[in-house]
């Protein structure tokens, strides 16, 4: 059987870091003897570019097409003081998640013992964390309405949840909390906004059929501190759209940097995995970005889509390997990390696939 594998690999460090991430997996196919079968396509700024569209309808086919989807970054700093721009590269992305119905987006942080050193937090607050947050990608404040007023005065964006999108994302945290510390954090703003009030209301009554599971209802403004001050009280967070972009991006932080995180958006079909940080424009194309997030996504991929769970682990396995070896990219190095091993780009992934192989053609000397 031929797993499909679309790879959009996008802006920025896109390429840099997926070239790596689709080379664990060719490697993992021949190791398990599994077919995969990958097809590139554009998109963000690199399809605009090509073709005028952030999420041109051959990439969105070619997906659809696909099994699973692994995704690089979309961005570009020519946009970011342009706010006449009609079309913007990150409008492809979220066009995807919509098109895609991919509701349900996963973003575990787990910290691993050799970056405790290279997060800012201290060691002692850190070790032994262990996060999901679930967050809920194809509606709220992201898909509202968004305007400007004719005269450029004011504009606004509309933050919408139905019932319906909050029971689907709660139902997901609450069995995976079942089968971890069974503790769901809830995050809104319940104090301020209608859409959180409906939040709680509805996590409230889901909560009811995991009557094992703990609930606790945070406000966001909260939550943001308690992560930074005990990251070890939270087991699972279930949040809405924007909340959850900007808590994860602090929550990396937990793992050292935003280089580790990778992610997975799940929908009734498809599932598109990618790491959380963006197109990093101000190293790309300088072999120095740190493709683990994108390896790590692939290896959730693995997991989630073709139910490799022994694969997955693998590969999980040998990014731990070369981190306890010592080798570091620049964004996770410490400063007594010896310079030979500061590695680039392409020597991380290289060290990560070197590991691999060992791993699965280790032969048996007798
Ligand atoms: C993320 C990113 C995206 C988001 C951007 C690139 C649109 O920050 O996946 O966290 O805000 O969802
Ligand atoms: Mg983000």
């Amino acid at each position: 059987m031929t797993h499909k594998i679309a790879v959009l690999a996008g802006d920025g460090i896109g390429p840099e870091v997926c070239e790596w991430a689709q080379r664990s997996l060719e490697l993992i196919a021949r190791g398990f003897n599994h077919e995969f079968e990958f097809s590139a396509a554009l998109l963000g700024h690199a399809a605009i570019q090509a073709s005028g569209e952030a999420l041109p309808a051959t990439t969105l086919n070619r997906c659809r097409a696909a099994d699973a989807i692994l995704l690089g970054a979309v961005g570009d700093p020519s946009y970011d003081n342009n706010p006449t721009a009609t079309v913007r590269p990150e409008q492809g992305l979220l066009a995807l998640r919509s098109a895609l119905g991919l509701y349900c987006n996963l973003r575990p942080i787990r910290i691993f013992d050799e970056l405790l050193h290279a997060s800012s937090l201290k060691p002692e607050c850190l070790q032994g964390a262990d996060i999901l947050f679930f967050r809920e990608l194809t509606g709220g404040i992201y898909f509202g309405e968004h305007q400007q007023s004719a005269d450029g005065q004011t504009a606004s964006d509309l933050m919408v949840y139905t019932k319906a999108e909050v029971e689907r994302i709660a139902h997901q945290a609450f069995k995976a909390a079942q089968r971890r510390q069974r503790k769901v954090h809830s995050v809104d703003k319940a104090n301020v906004l209608a859409a959180s009030r409906l939040w709680r209301a509805t996590v409230n009554e889901v909560a009811q059929a995991y009557p094992q599971v703990e609930v606790i209802h945070q406000y966001v403004d909260n939550a943001a501190m308690q992560l930074i001050r005990q990251p070890k009280q939270f087991d699972v967070v279930l949040t809405g759209n924007m909340f959850c972009d900007i808590l994860t991006d602090a929550a990396s932080q937990i793992t050292g940097s935003l280089g580790m995180l990778p992610s997975a958006s799940i929908g009734d079909r498809w599932g598109m995995y990618e790491p959380i940080h963006g197109s990093a424009p101000d190293i790309a194309g300088r072999n120095i970005a740190n493709p683990l997030a994108t390896i790590l996504s692939a290896a959730m991929l693995l997991e989630f889509s073709f139910d490799m769970k022994e694969e997955s682990e693998v590969l999980i396995g040998s990014v731990e390997e070369v981190l306890q070896q010592g080798y570091r990219t620049a964004d996770i190095a410490s400063p007594d990390t010896a310079i030979e091993q500061i590695l680039s780009t392409s020597e991380m992934g290289g060290k990560v696939l070197e590991v691999l192989e060992s791993k699965l053609f280790q032969s048996v000397v007798i």
